[in-house]
């Protein structure tokens, strides 16, 4: 399959910067090494030298603790290449680049890969960080209702004389619990040439084979992939995954990637073990589905209303932001911390309670939950 417009557009982009002595090109895997034999570093951050020091206790001891600048500057080290590999393979996709966060991740990519003349077809309810990579672009910004893959159609058809043309989206939303088409959206795009951009933020681990995300599940190949490291991995962080024209382009332009320091190595190391486990985890995965399962019952049995009908995601619709606050106390009173969910968060009047299952409510802890279900709705 070849890339869609906005995909090839990059290639070309990235051809000018070299043609230009402008593309910053990453270390050579080999210059990477780790034992003294390197270069001796002669411009990073690490001012008194502790970011070279390996962190006491972490599992590889060779491992420095701080990468000590921007892995543009000098901060690129072996680990974070395998990571990103680790990553990409887990995936499927080429390649992927770490971020320091989802929200770095997200705003640098979106803002770097979309630009003025472009058109940026958004779900209502994406997360804040992709609609501020959608604001700092400069791209005209469609918002299309949520799932509404029929808005999302039109909204690409209209746009036919845009300089270049994406679609972006989560792909299990955290605070609803819900889906888009994405094989819908899939065919779209690569009937009107567009891109695809999927945030898998909350479905990573959680659905598909191996956890690969829903995009896995449902069979789909995004053009570009977000997805965090803080969520279902359990650590810190984020990358984005896809063709390595992208990495590169957004080794380039990713601002939030260029001017910020190189994630710790040893946070790098974290991430490959953690990929590994994840991927392999399908106990985990049966003890979340468990605790899901358990819980949805018990709120179908009181007759609470639950938004999502799969996934960890539990969201109770409140409405009135006070309303909210004042379950939540209860909940705590019960010895169970369930946030409220208020504006901007959320839409005016559709304040809720944030309920998720984890694989870590099991025996005690899920019973607690679930009698304080029964004490707030009983
Ligand atoms: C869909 C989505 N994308 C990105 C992020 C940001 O990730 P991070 O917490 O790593 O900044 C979040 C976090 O809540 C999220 O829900």
């Amino acid at each position: 399959m070849s890339p869609p417009d906005p995909l090839r557009h990059l290639e070309a982009e990235l051809a000018k910067l070299a043609a230009d002595g402008l593309l910053r090109l990453e270390p050579r895997v080999e210059d990477l090494v780790g034992d003294g034999l390197g270069p001796v570093i002669a411009c990073s951050n690490d001012y008194l030298g502790y970011g070279a020091e390996p962190w006491p206790g972490a599992a590889n001891p060779a491992t420095p603790s701080g990468s000590g600048a921007s892995r543009l500057v000098s901060g690129e080290h072996l680990e974070h290449r395998l990571a990103e590999r680790a990553l990409a393979g887990w995936l499927g996709a080429d390649d992927a680049l770490l971020f320091s966060s989802g929200y770095a991740a997200n705003v640098g990519a979106v803002s770097a890969l979309t630009g003025p003349g472009d058109v940026v077809v958004s779900d209502a309810l994406n997360h804040a960080s992709l609609i501020d990579g959608c604001r700092l672009s400069g791209a005209t910004v469609v918002v299309a209702a949520h799932l509404d893959a029929g808005a999302i159609e039109r909204a690409l058809e209209a746009s036919r004389g845009a300089r270049r043309r994406w679609v972006v989206t989560e792909s299990y939303f955290s605070m609803d619990g819900d889906t888009p088409d994405l094989e819908r959206l899939r065919a779209a795009c690569s009937a009107l040439d567009a891109a695809l951009v999927v945030d898998e933020a909350h479905a990573l681990g959680v659905f598909g084979p191996a956890g690969a995300g829903r995009c896995a599940e449902h069979g789909v190949k995004p053009d570009v992939l977000i997805g965090t490291m803080g969520k279902a991995l359990g650590l810190q962080g984020a990358f984005v995954a896809g063709p390595a024209a992208v990495r590169s382009w957004l080794w380039n332009r990713a601002r939030s990637f260029v001017f910020s320091t190189g994630v710790s190595p040893v946070l790098a190391n974290a991430v490959s073990s953690r990929v590994a486990r994840t991927a392999g985890d399908e106990l985990g995965r049966a003890r979340l589905r468990a605790a899901e399962h358990a819980m949805r019952d018990e709120l179908r049995r009181l007759d609470v209303q639950v938004v999502s009908d799969d996934g960890p995601v539990l969201p109770v619709l409140v409405g009135d932001a006070r309303a909210a606050v004042d379950l939540s106390q209860r909940f705590f009173s019960y010895g169970v911390k369930v946030q409220a969910i208020r504006p901007p968060t959320v839409p005016l009047g559709s304040s809720r309670l944030r309920i998720t299952a984890t694989a870590a409510l099991t025996g005690d802890r899920l019973d607690r939950v679930l009698a304080a279900f029964g004490r707030v709705w009983g």
